[in-house]
């Protein structure tokens, strides 16, 4: 029977501990259907790993995992993938640490699950990769013996041709990402950045979607990612009731609730946006002792140095910030390193009378997403987004910031603060309408039809 194999490096089995795949559970969640196969690492590490996966069967899902070796995953996820590879795909070129001996040990777990998943993969099955750790994966599962259709989504943003050359390997990366047939970004200004690569560095012929590259042909194309906004919609109205929720409700006392959730990454923007709430005081004292700020965020790959810094500095802003506007009765920022339930959330951002998502590049964001699933409709909270993050692409009512300049952060907060009501529903109800559209299942399906259509056509393509 055909098969769907979801691949990642991460592996969603349920009830396992340290290998969540994140908000990627919730938007694949329509696809996990019986007999799917979802494959990857098991979070496990071993000094002699086996390549024959272990298999754990849930709702008729089948989770396939292997270990890796202790170095090999080092060099794989913290030198390659997130030393290099994110900070690039991120604008970063700056913090951007390339070794040769890091990109081996990438391809090298590439090539231990191409190897693994051979072992089980059928004629017939249909294998759909997820994210940047996984680029070389195609050309080396087809060398396993695999021809059936191969997709790849690419969670984070792409980058134009000029910063992809400061990548030693980056145009053996496009080059690999043209083993796929199908490629998906978030947002069409990605997918034209990755069709330029592959035209200017590796001379591929471009016509509109297509690339054409040594004689094959692949498609790359924009496919927003979304949430299950109905059901985040009935926890938030649900979380109503939820202990926390209640407890900071209760704690607000009448003070207005701006709220950002983020994995603690240099990517969020997190001291921009802790800077611009003081220039909030600064330059609209009026809001003083009249709004609270909860930064929720967790804390995130703590073994690439970048983020064990990022954690002190926002360590000292926040002392900082407290220490120059708490008064007695009031304590500006509350900022919180713990992770939370997703109902936990939806509730908060229900109470929230502004989002703040102000990352500095983000592939999409889902949390903007949610905030506005979030909202009650008769008194919606105004969301501050990003023009960096894919959401602002399709979000365009929300109130667009460059993440770069707190004064502007700090203004737009003021302007969602005394928003008049109407304002608010009539941007509200555009957004709603958009997020309850573009929704998870929708990115599914787009993907899959575009998947299975390429194949379809390329049959009778090889045969002529
Ligand atoms: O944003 C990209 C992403 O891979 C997400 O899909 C995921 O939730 C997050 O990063 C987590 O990263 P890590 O697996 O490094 O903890």
């Amino acid at each position: 029977m055909a098969r769907l194999i979801i691949v990642s490096n991460r592996v969603p089995i349920p009830k396992s501990r340290g290998a969540s795949a994140g908000g990627l559970t919730v938007a694949l969640r329509d696809l996990l259907t019986p007999g799917t196969m979802w494959f990857g690492w098991s979070g496990r590490l071993s000094a002699d790993p086996s390549l024959q996966p272990s298999l754990v069967e849930a709702r008729g899902v089948t989770y396939a995992t292997i270990d890796l070796k202790a170095d090999t995953y080092r060099g794989f996820y913290v030198g390659f993938a997130n030393g290099a590879l994110w900070p690039l795909l991120h604008f970063r070129l700056g913090l951007m640490q390339y070794r040769r001996e890091d990109y081996d040990d990438y391809l090298s777990v590439n090539q231990t699950f191409a190897e693994s998943l051979g072992q089980v993969v059928q004629a017939d099955d249909t294998v759909w990769a997820h994210d940047y750790h996984l680029i070389p994966f195609a050309r080396m599962l087809r060398q396993q013996g695999f021809h059936g259709p191969l997709g790849f989504f690419l969670h984070v943003p792409f980058v134009p041709p000029s910063m992809l050359e400061a990548m030693p390997v980056g145009r053996e990366l496009v080059a690999d990402l043209c083993a796929y047939d199908l490629v998906g970004f978030q947002t069409e200004e990605h997918a034209r950045d990755f069709r330029d690569c592959a035209q200017r560095l590796l001379g591929a012929t471009v016509k509109g979607e297509w690339v054409r590259l040594n004689g094959r042909s692949m498609r790359a194309f924009a496919d927003p990612i979304g949430i299950d906004a109905e059901s985040f919609h009935h926890d938030a109205e649900r979380a109503a009731n939820d202990n926390l929720v209640k407890r900071v409700a209760g704690s607000l006392a009448g003070r207005a609730l701006a709220i950002g959730v983020d994995r603690m990454d240099y990517s969020k923007g997190l001291p921009q946006r802790f800077e611009a709430y003081g220039r909030l005081f600064e330059r609209h004292p009026e809001h003083r002792r009249r709004v609270h700020f909860l930064q929720i965020c967790p804390r995130s790959r703590e073994e690439v140095d970048e983020y064990r810094k990022l954690r002190i500095e926002l360590d000292r802003l926040t002392g900082r910030i407290n220490g120059r506007f708490s008064e007695f009765d009031w304590t500006p920022l509350r900022y919180s390193a713990r992770a939370a339930p997703r109902t936990t959330l939806a509730g908060l951002y229900r109470i929230g009378r502004i989002g703040l998502v102000t990352p500095l590049r983000d592939g999409m964001n889902l949390v903007a997403k949610e905030f506005i699933a979030a909202q009650a409709d008769e008194d919606p909270g105004v969301l501050v987004l990003s023009q960096f993050a894919g959401a602002a692409q399709e979000l365009t009512e929300a109130l667009i910031v460059n993440p770069f300049d707190p004064d502007a952060i700090a203004d737009a907060m003021h302007h969602a603060l005394i928003m008049p009501a109407a304002e608010r529903k009539e941007r509200h109800q555009a957004l709603r309408e958009k997020v309850f559209r573009s929704t998870a299942q929708a990115y599914c399906m787009r993907f899959m039809e575009a998947l299975l259509s390429i194949k379809a056509q390329s049959v009778p393509r090889a045969v002529a």
